[in-house]
């Protein structure tokens, strides 16, 4: 039998639903229930709406009726489109030398870089990996965040883009929160790799894809278009045999030289990610395509660079989600709330614009049409802040946590 339940009354809910994918938007645009109730049904959204309204509805459903005691605003369960938080390792060393004004090149040659990363990855089991997945979403769970994307790419051969790909996949069965994988093979030319940048990618094309296909691993493909990994030209066979393969396409873009943006938009990738030496033209290319843009402010705090011209993506049209890139090396942080706010007060962009950032857009961004919003038959993922005005919850900037996170009608986390 469905079990409904009734969660309420909320002093503020923040739906996000109606609102467009593109553009920017203003505060005035957010629907905002006031004295609401969530009933859900299952692991989905039964109903919303006022909460002595649906008290009714949650009686002749016979459901169980979990009345809060405080204030509290509501928004979707967060949902971190971009991470890289399958690895091994630590990169304080490359922080601390980047911070000393040492070059990329010195720390590339001191041991650095995303080839420590590989290197220290590569020597940990499937079992160590999966283990520091599960830890890593478990402590983004407590930040309210639902749905996680995570990126292989540390492991740059078969076999151990495999290892990571399938740690991944074991985590998500022992976890509340949802994980979204991605193939990121293409992050560099492997150091070890006797061939060239093309035959590296010919291989991992007609040799892993079929695997991840059969072992469903994941249906996304990533590459970093860069001059330090893959250019264009080399990417864009790539990109082809797997979306002859049926696979979607995001694309690490726009990092430190443009380029890679323009690639996203010519496969009709579901998001281009960085984006931060975008420069008008990327900007209107952008807007004027499907691509999702996402804006990645750890990777900016990390490295001590530009943030991602969000507001001007806005202002062009785009669709704007934000992510924390969660990574060992350029984004240590891994907390999406505090990063989107502070992308948030250097690129000015209303509460509306982050918010949507980090739920709906985000689940645009990852395709995913159930969840980012709260709605009927949305899935129930959704968090409770200690507060009677959702304009507190960034105003904190990452120092309000969820009081309590619920994921597919479950509460996961009470503070
Ligand atoms: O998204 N830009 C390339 N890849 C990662 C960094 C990975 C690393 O430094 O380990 C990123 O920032
Ligand atoms: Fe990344």
């Amino acid at each position: 039998m469905t079990k409904y339940k009734l969660i309420g009354p909320i002093t503020q809910l923040i739906s996000m639903d109606g609102l467009p994918l593109k553009g920017a938007l203003k505060d005035e645009q957010l629907t905002i229930l006031l004295n609401a109730g969530i009933l859900t049904e299952g692991e989905h959204i039964h109903s919303i709406g006022n909460y002595t309204d649906l008290k009714e509805v949650a009686n002749s459903l016979e459901a169980e009726i979990i009345e809060l005691q405080s204030e509290y605003v509501c928004l979707p369960g967060f949902i971190d489109a971009h991470t890289h938080i399958c690895f091994s390792g630590s990169r304080a060393n490359d922080y601390a030398m980047r911070n000393s004004g040492k070059t990329y090149l010195e720390i590339a040659k001191a041991g650095g870089g995303i080839w420590d990363t590989v290197t220290n990855t590569r020597a940990a089991s499937q079992e160590e990996l999966c283990h520091g997945v599960i830890k890593r979403a478990n402590y983004l769970l407590k930040n309210g965040i639902t749905t996680i994307e995570i990126k292989s790419g540390y492991g740059l051969s078969i076999e151990e883009e495999l290892k990571m790909l399938r740690a991944i996949k074991e985590a998500n069965l022992h976890l509340e929160s949802d994980l979204v994988s991605t193939c990121l093979a293409a992050h560099m030319l492997p150091k070890d790799y006797d061939g060239s940048r093309q035959e590296y990618l010919d291989e991992i094309a007609s040799k892993l894809f079929p695997t991840l296909k059969i072992e469903n691993l994941t249906n996304r493909i990533d590459a970093f278009v860069e001059q330090s990994a893959f250019s264009k030209e080399d990417i864009a066979p790539y990109f082809k045999k797997a979306i002859e393969m049926g696979f979607d396409i995001t694309v690490h873009a726009d990092q430190f030289t443009a380029g890679g943006s323009e690639i996203a938009v010519k496969v009709n990738a579901v998001s281009a990610d960085h984006l931060e030496a975008s420069t008008d033209t990327e900007i209107k290319m952008l807007a004027e395509s499907d691509v999702i843009s996402v804006a990645l402010p750890g990777a900016s705090i990390g490295l001590g660079c530009d943030f991602t011209p969000a507001r001007k993506i806005l202002d062009a049209g785009g669709a704007l989600a934000i992510a924390s890139d969660w990574n060992p090396g350029s984004a240590p942080m891994g907390d999406l709330l505090t990063q989107a706010c502070i992308l948030g007060t250097f690129q000015k962009l209303s509460n509306a614009e982050v918010l949507t950032g980090i739920t709906s857009r985000a689940a645009a961004a990852l395709k995913l049409e159930d969840r980012g919003k709260l709605a009927p038959r949305m899935l129930a993922d959704f968090c409770l802040f200690s507060t009677d005005h959702f304009n507190e919850i960034l105003y904190h900037q990452g120092k309000l946590n969820p009081a309590q996170v619920w994921k597919r009608g479950d509460a996961v986390y009470t503070e």
